[in-house]
């Protein structure tokens, strides 16, 4: 029978298709709205609002396979991988789902039917467990398959009991797991404890909810969800104990083998099997749109692709391979998941200028950490595990790694405070949190309705109110049947207007969504909500405002397909926003955008828009809009059926936005800004219609004022202003020269009053020019040479008192601590360095009395003096 990979994919799905499953699409790696995760770890993540009762499916049943990533949280398998043959950072994970439809009987025959009649799995290789209170499970296990009884077993919460993170969805669970080691030496104690007693499948039981305070709640319904990894049943099933060695892998282990010339085997494999999993982990993670950095996923990715270019270098590989190891990953996964063909040039790009960078400092940071181990014994310091995290770019668990191959440990704690100390200094923002917020639209859950959004068509529509609450004394939420109003989404921001009846007025600020609901937010402006529920309102929108959006959003698609004309098909969206002023486009590009390059973009996207192109847009397949070349973005959740804007014959895309109905509707297009946002992306803001027009003529008006002063035609304005640029700095130049020339000659006469006190030379004196203070010390300690001091005050625009010593003597009478302790006397701040130093008084008459007081200060310290 054929175990490929790709075989056992459909089967799966296939089987349960045919059982009434609907076939969903992965999500991305990236939780989309979900603050509680850093990466998709198990199919049911995508599912979780239905468990909760936030969201009502379209569907009772689902299968799919889902992409996952377990790095970190409370599934994290990081360490294993590459030490054994069967852990990962990234995994297929096979699934089926019901929502509140069939749940532990069918979920029990169904696995065991596909297990044993469909994949002929040895029975007498099959062991399952179930929850310890879990009597159901156990007696349904017995009952409707023909396992042996006697391989039934029943464990505690860490192994039967599953749960998303530290609050979410939750449930006791059934595990089928498979003996891999010689038939006779089986034993039920082995079961959970063993290595070789592989755990396939996990039938999950949602039944709670674990919220933050740990504390579990019923849910409404009950479902099922379940996750077969898909790397261990390919080897299961092929009898290869080994993932490395199965379809999935075999590819990219060659290649491996092929760049270090070093062969594969289980035992000097660590390297070969680190690479290969790490390559799945970050180029699954940059196709959904994470980009490396120094914090959130971003980091987990930069900390993985550094792992992976540290084993290179075990292999003996110098220079930068991981990108050349995509071609093979894409061999092997582009059919299941077309994303990875879309950015291929994108990862490549990504991760072969991340290896360069780290590659710059990976040696040395090795090199250092060699010293390091020679002078320690077991223990790797705080302080060097901070030194080789912040200068060589060392995430904590690579010198963890690396210190654990040499039975060392590292001292995590002193590290964590350093680090704590270093993100004090420069507090950045972090998304990641767990929490578990209610909406108070419980009600929402009872009523089966979703509102209709008819705002592609309309800009004003009769609807009923449905629900509405209160958020604080003043702004309110209102949910309509069905509305023209747009919700915030796709980077589009929401519509704002009004819902009117005859007694009642709401202002509209903001829209967005609430599950399937749009939510409008905003104020009452006359009535009163609470005798508006289920009355009939008109709901208009803003359509100025509208219409400035549409030539935005159609301007943003017409940016994107320029910018891979001209810069590259390496660009991707990385984040958009659409408003009715601007448009603000981020992209992945890995240098600053050159102006002649600006020039192009803004050149191709005014041409279409001049050659006024007729946009279609239509409902379509998902995967026919793909394959007729529609472009999706970057960790972006798509609906089976999507819609295509179609700029006929420039640029297709999936977008659920509003959009004019020819490109000349824009008018005109400007960008007004290019600027850098993060390592490898750029961010452009653009303008268009009227205010790009307002923008162009602003800044004419200002090239006529500038004519009109300078006298000169607008193609001569950048000579002239050079010409008196170069003017102006000669007559600054002038000026200078001039003010030293006059500060040497007063300075003369300063010296001409200079003291001799206990062999040091001492002036006291008065001036009355302005000279920038610096120069003038400068000159004074010159002419001073060695062993003096100057206490000058100035007296021209401000009154100041400055304090000048030659820095033989300035260690012994420093002449901050002089201005210190002279402003102090007049319970001001002041002070400098050793040899010069200056205050400023808001006053004469202090200036004149500090004069006194300094100069006993001086005298008594040269007196002080030892020669
Ligand atoms: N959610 C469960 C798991 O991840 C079953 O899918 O194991």
């Amino acid at each position: 029978m054929d175990f490929s990979s790709k075989k056992i994919r459909k089967d799966f799905i296939k089987f349960f298709e045919d059982k009434e499953h609907k076939f969903v699409r992965s999500a991305p790696v990236m939780p989309i709205d979900d603050p509680t995760l850093l990466f998709t770890n198990a199919g049911m993540n995508q599912f979780k609002d239905i468990f909760l009762g936030k969201t009502i499916p379209d569907h009772k049943r689902a299968v799919n396979s889902q992409k996952c990533i377990r790095v970190s949280g409370k599934h994290n398998d990081l360490e294993e991988v590459g030490v054994d043959h069967y852990h990962h950072t990234f995994f297929e994970m096979l699934g089926n789902w019901s929502f509140g439809d069939y749940y532990k009987k069918d979920a029990i025959i169904w696995s065991w039917e596909l297990f044993t009649d469909i994949w002929k799995l040895d029975k007498n290789r099959l062991w399952v467990t179930v929850y310890k209170d879990d009597d159901e499970a156990e007696e349904l296990w017995k009952e409707n398959t023909d396992i042996d009884p006697s391989r039934v077993l029943k464990f505690g919460d860490k192994d039967n009991f599953w749960e998303m993170g530290e609050v979410g969805p939750c449930g006791p669970c059934s595990e089928i797991h498979y003996f891999i080691g010689d038939i006779n030496d089986q034993d039920s104690k082995g079961v959970n404890k063993d290595a070789d007693y592989r755990e396939l499948w996990n039938l999950v039981f949602m039944q709670y909810n674990r919220k933050s305070d740990g504390s579990l709640e019923e849910l409404e319904f009950k479902h099922v969800d379940t996750g077969l990894g898909l790397e261990r049943i390919v080897a299961t099933l092929n009898k290869i104990d080994d993932h490395y060695q199965t379809d999935l892998f075999i590819k990219i282990i060659d290649e491996v083998i092929n760049i270090s010339g070093k062969k594969y085997a289980y035992k000097d494999g660590v390297p070969h099997r680190v690479i290969a999993d790490h390559l799945r982990m970050i180029s699954f993670s940059l196709s959904d749109g994470i980009m490396p950095s120094n914090e959130g996923q971003g980091y987990v990715v930069r900390r993985v692709l550094r792992r992976a270019a540290r084993f290179g270098r075990v292999l003996g590989i110098e220079n930068e391979f991981i990108y050349k190891l995509v071609e093979k990953l894409i061999e092997v996964l582009g059919e299941a998941y077309p994303e990875l063909i879309d950015k291929k040039i994108h990862i490549q790009k990504v991760i072969k200028s991340e290896e360069e960078s780290f590659g710059r400092t990976l040696d040395k940071g090795l090199k250092l950490f060699e010293e390091i181990c020679t002078k320690n014994d077991s223990l790797i310091k705080g302080e060097d595990v901070f030194k080789l995290y912040d200068t060589y770019g060392f995430p904590v668990d690579l010198t963890e790694l690396l210190a654990h191959e040499k039975n060392m440990k590292v001292e995590k704690n002193k590290f964590k405070e350093l680090m704590q100390n270093q993100k004090d200094l420069g507090r950045q923002h972090n998304r990641f949190k767990a929490e578990d917020s209610e909406l108070s639209w419980n009600a929402l859950n009872k009523c089966d309705s979703t509102s209709l959004f008819e705002g592609y068509k309309k800009e004003e529509l009769n609807a009923k109110i449905i629900l509405f609450r209160n958020i604080d004394s003043e702004k309110s939420e209102i949910i309509l049947d069905k509305t023209p109003f747009y919700a915030e989404s796709g980077g589009q921001v929401g519509d704002v207007g009004r819902l009117e009846n005859s007694n009642f007025s709401f202002i509209v600020e903001n829209t967005y969504k609430v599950g399937q609901n749009i939510c409008h937010y905003g104020y009452v402006e006359k009535g009163d909500i609470a005798d508006q529920k289920n009355n009939k309102v008109k709901a208009k929108i803003n359509a100025e405002n509208r219409n400035k959006i549409k030539l935005n959003h159609t301007a943003t698609h017409l940016l994107h397909k320029s910018l891979k004309n001209i810069l590259g098909e390496h660009v991707q969206q990385a984040g958009s926003l659409v408003e009715a002023n601007r448009l603000r486009f981020d992209l992945t590009h890995y240098q600053k955008i050159s102006k002649e390059e600006i020039e192009k973009i803004e050149l191709s996207v005014n041409t279409i828009i001049r050659n006024n192109v007729k946009l279609d847009i239509t409902l379509k397949d998902f995967d026919i809009a793909k394959k007729e070349g529609a472009e999706a973005l970057f960790g972006e959740k798509y609906d089976d059926e999507v819609r295509v804007v179609d700029v006929v014959g420039f640029s297709k895309e999936l977008c659920g936005g509003t959009h004019v109905k020819r490109t000349g509707d824009i008018g005109a297009f400007k960008i007004i800004q290019e600027s850098s946002l993060a390592s490898g992306i750029r961010r452009i803001e653009a303008i268009t219609g009227e205010s790009a027009f307002n923008y162009l003529n602003k800044n004419d008006k200002i090239i006529n004022e500038l004519k009109l002063n300078l006298q000169c035609k607008s193609n001569e304005l950048v000579e002239k202003i050079t010409f008196l640029q170069k003017a102006v700095k000669k007559s600054h130049d002038i000026q200078q020269e001039l003010n030293i020339l006059k500060a040497e000659s007063k300075i003369e006469n300063l010296f001409s009053k200079k003291n001799n006190i206990d062999g040091i030379q001492v002036i006291f004196d008065k001036l009355s020019i302005e000279l920038n203070p610096q120069l003038l010390a400068d000159i004074v300690r010159n002419k001073l040479s060695s062993k003096g001091i100057a206490l000058i005050s100035v007296e021209a625009e401000k009154s100041q008192l400055l304090c000048v010593v030659t820095k033989d003597i300035c260690n012994a009478i420093n002449a901050g601590e002089i201005i210190k302790k002279i402003a102090s006397s007049f319970g001001l701040g002041g002070g400098g360095a050793k040899h010069f130093a200056i205050t400023t008084f808001n006053n004469k008459k202090i200036l004149n009395d500090s004069m006194k007081i300094g100069k006993d200060i001086i005298i008594q310290k040269c007196k002080d003096y030892d020669n």
